[in-house]
């Protein structure tokens, strides 16, 4: 550490050498002296909410004052108490204030159990509310996940954390981080996001492939992509009457995709073929639910899955008679359309929007133009890939009724992963032509996609670690994350 970036600053009278620019919550860290705190994470960036991390200190002119040290940069001379009686009434003051907002949640009970306080005088407004407001998960979605699904809405005592116009989110992929960081386990990171979802029930499991009744590798009638099975199970679905209308992903312009409302089998065919970009199903699904249709069949990527199967969750409540079929793709990751395009002319010359067909198939994406194709390896468009992707852990589409995806079949054929009754049921007289498949290669991408998760999980999950620690270390009890 050079002179100039290093300051000299005493801390609960111990004199310490710190980072000039470090906050004092770190440099007591080092220390081994614990601050309480709430809305602080050590990848995230200091948000300055909750105030239970307040320190007093003294300038080199002798004036005093408190401060919170998760944003309190180290300066030269600073004097630091963390456990005078300014400090301990201020913490005793904001945990009695957390425990009239969060009267029931663990965390606060045992913060202000350990500064004393067993209940609280102040008004409860809601006995239920559980959300302090710290915003770490609104914070580890945009900063980590770069998603942004959630955000604070509105001010003052109405301030909340949801999704925009509280609606079930399109951008959330269901990486459960925002739930995992959350301090109190609040209800509100799961209303509108799926970060949480029943689990489904089926006759097998297995790590990596899900639940499940049935796997094999299949073709139709239909010439299609990969056999064209998915093509093919929707038409079937549709004339057999399992659902009148479906959510699928079309080409809009180029290769510019949306999802459209097909109702008929001339529109199915139009969506066929596959495109490797995440479109926006949920305003589709909520368009043909809000108006009035019941039986609908969707077609997605797992996060589009995870999506459909939440908003069938939740508005089956509302509507019993909702009957939402599931089709999951396969799917390691998603490109963005605009860096694609980019890095497509880059690495192969051609204009993505002229591209007839795209494939992948054993780490290769090829793009097929007037009959000829260019490839490269799927890595080197590792630009490309869209936001969050990198932390989804879902290969083959966990809620989905039936999985399809060209991963452990031979060229012209699909694997197919039937996990439901409802799957049973559009696979039920369907005229495939039909193989093992090679179950391996399905679980070894899935697990791949979940090593991936875990390695940039991880530092989620450290600062997690960090704050029950030390919560451990100064009394805490179980901490807050029960
Ligand atoms: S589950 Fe992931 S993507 Fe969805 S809101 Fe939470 S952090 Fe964001
Ligand atoms: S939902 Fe949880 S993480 Fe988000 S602001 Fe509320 S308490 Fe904090
Ligand atoms: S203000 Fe520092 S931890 Fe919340």
């Amino acid at each position: 550490m050079g002179e100039e970036t290093e300051v000299t600053l005493t801390i609960d009278g111990v004199e310490v050498k710190a980072r000039r620019g470090a906050s004092l919550l770190e440099v007591a860290k080092q220390l081994g002296i614990e601050i309480p705190t709430l809305c602080y994470h050590s990848a995230l960036t200091p948000f300055g909410a909750c105030r239970l991390c307040s320190v007093e200190i003294m300038d080199t002119r002798g004036r005093k004052r408190i401060v919170t040290s998760c944003n309190y940069p180290a300066e030269e001379g600073l004097v630091v108490n963390t456990k005078s009686e300014s400090v301990i009434n201020v913490r005793r003051k904001i945990l009695e204030l957390l425990l009239a907002r969060c009267p029931k949640a663990i965390r606060i009970k045992n913060l202000a159990s350990m500064y004393g306080i067993k209940e609280t005088n102040l008004w409860v407004e809601d006995e239920s509310e559980d959300c302090i407001l710290c915003g770490l998960c609104t914070r580890v979605c945009s900063e980590i996940i770069g998603v942004s699904a959630i955000n604070f809405a509105n001010r003052g005592v109405k301030r909340v954390i949801t999704t925009p116009y509280n609606e079930f989110s399109e951008d959330c992929i269901g990486c459960g981080a925002c739930a995992t960081i959350c301090p109190t386990g609040s209800r509100r990171v799961r209303t509108y996001t799926y970060a949480t979802l029943r689990p489904l029930t089926g006759p097998k499991r297995d790590e990596h492939i899900g639940v499940y009744s049935e796997i094999f590798s299949a073709k139709s009638p239909i010439a299609g992509q990969d056999g064209g099975v998915v093509t093919y199970l929707l038409i079937s679905g549709l004339k057999k009457g399992l659902f009148n209308k479906v959510v699928v992903v079309q080409r809009i312009e180029g290769y510019l995709s949306d999802a459209v409302i097909a109702s008929n089998v001339e529109d199915i065919m139009k969506a066929s073929g596959t495109k490797y970009v995440r479109a926006k199903i949920v305003p589709k699904l909520k368009e043909l639910i809000n108006g009035g249709e019941r039986k609908i069949a969707v077609v997605g990527t797992p996060c589009q899955a995870r999506a459909a199967r939440r908003i069938q969750q939740v508005m089956q409540q509302d509507h019993p008679d909702l009957d939402i079929t599931i089709i999951g793709l396969f799917c390691y990751e998603a490109f963005d359309y605009g860096k694609l395009k980019s890095e497509v002319k880059r690495l192969l010359g051609v204009d993505l929007d002229s591209v007839e067909k795209t494939q992948i198939r054993r780490g290769v994406f090829t793009a097929i133009v007037k009959g000829r194709e260019y490839s490269c390896r799927v890595r080197e468009l590792e630009n490309a890939i869209e936001k969050g992707c990198v932390y989804c852990n879902d290969f083959p589409a966990y809620y989905a009724d039936v999985s399809v995806g060209s991963v452990g079949s031979e060229d012209g054929f699909s694997t197919v992963v039937v996990r439901t009754e409802k799957g049973k049921k559009l696979l039920e007289e369907a005229e495939l032509t039909m193989r093992e498949a090679r179950i391996e290669e399905v679980v070894r991408l899935s697990a791949l996609k979940k090593e991936r998760a875990k390695k940039n999980f991880a530092p989620i999950l450290k600062g997690i670690y960090e704050v029950r620690l030390a919560g451990r270390e100064s009394g805490e009890g179980t901490g807050g994350y029960a």
